[in-house]
């Protein structure tokens, strides 16, 4: 079988699946009498349903026939969940003791990443159905969840569900982990297709693609962090990963491009991505390599996730296993009249901003040798904040790492005066199962994360005037606004990331960034007792403001700066430039061409202005019906 489909790789136009569940394919054959699968011609093929995409309750929505003519045709892998939050609301699931299990047991992202409808950021749904708060408000609906989700392990499922909704106007998203930040992963009326159960795995010594020769991996769509980890540790290699331990690697994080630990020495994981499989808004499937499909190979590397197609499995470049040397600095600005800290405090604020200023100076030795570095700086009280930092340093020695951070911890230390030590703990090698204990797969669970992002240019650091500033207006996110700024420190120019990742759209603003930041609104939270259900368009547009204005001081002093997709606000002003970047009209041609019905759709990716999702309230959810905007 894998022979057979190796040797079909070399002709021309013939497929080349990296597992066997992706030949099992629809035919043309059986679409001949069933016109709600038939596949579509994108070459000058246009939308042709209602303004608006048909949801349920309207004439065209299927019917129940209809749904079970499609779920038999799929061999019975169609699922109508009910939100597991029913549980807990009073109505027909009410369920105490599954009520009880949410409660008490279903805390980390596990049960959520293995559950058809739920995403880990929950206002994006609506929050019609919390399963974060707790005693219940109101009726449990099925809000912004979608309506059905086709469990697919097979290209045959997606093939199917592409093909159906395109031919049945239907809202259509793609599900993997669903982790994302603002509900693409998620939609009102939707039919979804859920990618996480394609797991599958196998690891090549040595494989040639294009100009590569080396150890790859090929992996499938549902893969996540913590089962890429255990492969390394048994296999012996080291790639890229995302830094939560349930996030999809290979849906919406190579997607929007990726950042990772080991950035500044590998590249970002959309760099790693040597060719993908995948499934087009006109229901077929393709192999994408930096040369067939090259357009693909460019937007669905960059552009953001579920907007071109859905990808079934790739061909990852792998690098030998590398050592990393993992360990965090931190110090806290306390009153002295707290006495039970145990971290290096000070207790003078200014000071405190000295170190900071001290410590986010050193990041371009750091990314420089390789490092990547993510900090929090947290205001806890006026007279009361927090720093930490920890570094992954890959390759080095201890000696040259004391070469490295010595100068810094000597000056936080005899300059400014924050007790701190350089102790440098052993470096961790994925490449011996038994040294480490297998993961098992658990993460946070359910949040309401609000926050903006900004990608800081290098060119900041290397003017003083210019440094200084920037940090004025970083110091300012956290001292007046009140908000949690949360630095990653990479450097991963072109150079650094090498073949294939000079085929992918990846922005030329992350190329020239040494820090992608986050700023967190951690009252958000708080607010309306913490879920947007609660809360009126005023309440959050009047908070939203608070943080449009930080972030306007942030991107005055960095204005040849971006922002990235999948952490990033859905409100950003100008989001095709500042994700996108001169990438942008490039991107929306290939989605014009690849997909002119607009099939696929998430918030803020390439093309998206064409439609809008009509949402009561006014807030920016996915609770509400999906229409065209009359842009082109
Ligand atoms: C705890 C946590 C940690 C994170 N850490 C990092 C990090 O270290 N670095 C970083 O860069 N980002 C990080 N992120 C952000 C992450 O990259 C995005 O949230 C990403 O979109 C998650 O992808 P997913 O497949 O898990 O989520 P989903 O919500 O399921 O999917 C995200 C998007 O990708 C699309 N998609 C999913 N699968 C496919 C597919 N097979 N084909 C086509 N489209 C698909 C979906 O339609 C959606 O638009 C983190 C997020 C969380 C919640
Ligand atoms: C699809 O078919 C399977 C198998 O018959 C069944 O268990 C499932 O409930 C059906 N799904 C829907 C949405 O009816
Ligand atoms: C919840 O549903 C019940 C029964 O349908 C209804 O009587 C009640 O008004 C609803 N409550 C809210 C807050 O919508
Ligand atoms: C989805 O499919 C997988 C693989 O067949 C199966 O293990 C899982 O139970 C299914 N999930 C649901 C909710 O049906
Ligand atoms: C005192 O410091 C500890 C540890 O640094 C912190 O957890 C605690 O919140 C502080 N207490 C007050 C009252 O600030
Ligand atoms: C913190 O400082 C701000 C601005 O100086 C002031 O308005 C606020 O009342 C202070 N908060 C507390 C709890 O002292
Ligand atoms: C650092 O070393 C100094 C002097 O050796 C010691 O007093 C201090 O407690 C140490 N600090 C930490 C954080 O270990
Ligand atoms: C893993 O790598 C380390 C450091 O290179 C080496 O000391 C160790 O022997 C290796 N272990 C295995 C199982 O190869
Ligand atoms: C792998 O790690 C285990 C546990 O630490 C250790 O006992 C074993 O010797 C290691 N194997 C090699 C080859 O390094
Ligand atoms: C640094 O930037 C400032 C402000 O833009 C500018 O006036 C100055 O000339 C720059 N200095 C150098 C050395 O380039
Ligand atoms: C930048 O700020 C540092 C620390 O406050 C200060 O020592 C330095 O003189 C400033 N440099 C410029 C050019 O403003």
């Amino acid at each position: 079988m894998r022979w057979l489909t190796f040797l079909l790789c070399l002709v021309p136009a013939a497929f080349c699946s990296n597992f066997p569940w992706e030949e099992v394919q629809v035919t043309e054959k059986e679409t001949s009498n069933y016109p709600d699968i038939a596949f579509g011609k994108a070459k000058g093929a246009k939308y042709t349903g209602p303004r608006c995409k048909v949801a349920p309750g309207d004439a065209g929505w299927p019917s129940t026939e209809d749904w079970d003519r499609f779920n038999r045709t799929l061999g019975g892998v169609l699922l109508k969940p009910v939100p597991p939050g029913a549980s807990c609301y009073p109505g027909p699931h009410q369920d105490a003791e599954k009520c009880n299990y949410l409660l008490t047991w279903a805390r980390t992202s596990r049960f959520y990443s293995d559950d058809p409808l739920t995403v880990l950021t929950e206002w994006p749904q609506g929050s019609t159905c919390s399963v974060s708060r707790f005693p219940v408000i109101g009726n449990c609906t099925q809000g912004g969840y979608p309506v059905y989700v086709v469990n697919a392990t097979t290209v045959r499922h997606i093939q199917l569900a592409v093909n159906f909704a395109r031919n049945r106007h239907l809202r259509l998203l793609v599900k993997n982990a669903g982790h994302d930040f603002n509900g693409r992963s998620t939609g009102f009326g939707a039919l979804s297709i859920w990618t996480h159960h394609l797991k599958d795995f196998e690891y090549l010594p040595r494989h040639t693609v294009g100009p590569y020769t080396g150890r790859v991996v090929r992996v499938s769509a549902g893969i996540e962090t913590w089962e890429l980890k255990n492969y390394m540790n048994k296999y012996g290699f080291t790639t890229g990963v995302p830094g939560g331990e349930t996030v999809g690697a290979y849906g919406g994080w190579i997607a929007g491009g990726g950042h990772h630990a080991l950035s500044s020495v590998y590249g970002h994981g959309a760099d790693s991505i040597l060719s993908f499989q995948v499934v087009t808004a006109d229901g077929r499937y393709r192999s994408v390599t930096p040369d067939k499909n090259a357009d693909l190979f460019f937007a669905m590397l960059g552009g953001g996730g579920g907007t071109y197609g859905v990808l079934t499995s790739a061909i990852v470049r792998v690098y030998p296993p590398t050592p990393v040397t993992t360990f965090k600095l931190e110090f806290h600005v306390r009153p002295p009249s707290n006495t039970t800290n145990t971290l290096p405090t000070i207790h003078d604020i200014e000071t405190f901003w000295a170190g900071v200023w001290l410590y986010q100076s050193f990041a371009r030795e750091i990314c420089d040798v390789g490092g990547t570095h993510y900090s929090y700086v947290r205001k806890q009280s006026n007279t009361s904040y927090t720093f930490d930092v920890r570094f992954e340093l890959p390759h080095l020695s201890p000696a040259q790492i004391s070469t490295l951070l010595s100068p810094l911890y000597t000056r936080l230390a005899t300059d400014l005066g924050i007790p701190v030590n350089l102790t440098i703990p052993p470096a961790t090698v994925p490449n011996n199962s038994s040294a480490q204990p297998p993961r098992t797969g658990t993460g946070a669970g359910p949040g309401n994360t609000y926050f903006a992002s900004r990608l800081f240019p290098r060119a900041n650091w290397d003017n003083a005037t210019i440094y200084n500033a920037t940090f004025a207006a970083i110091r300012a996110t956290v001292e007046d606004g009140g908000f949690t700024f949360h630095g990653v420190n990479f450097w991963t120019p072109l150079s650094v990331a090498g073949y294939p990742g000079t085929h992918n759209s990846i922005a030329q603003h992350w190329r020239e960034a040494i820090m992608h930041a986050d700023v967190f609104d951690d009252g958000f939270r708080a607010l309306g007792g913490g879920t947007m259900a609660q809360m009126t368009a005023d309440e959050f547009y009047e908070r939203h403001k608070m943080l449009e204005n930080v972030m306007d001081g942030i991107r005055g002093v960095t204005p040849r700066g971006g922002a990235y997709v999948n952490e990033a606000d859905v409100l950003e002003p100008e989001w095709q430039r500042t994700f996108f970047g001169e990438r942008y009209v490039k991107l929306v041609r290939v989605k014009r061409e690849r997909d002119p019905w607009g099939l696929f759709w998430a918030v803020t990716t390439p093309g998206s202005e064409r439609w809008r999702v009509v949402e009561e309230r006014g807030l920016p959810t996915q609770n509400g019906r999906l229409c065209l905007t009359g842009v082109e």
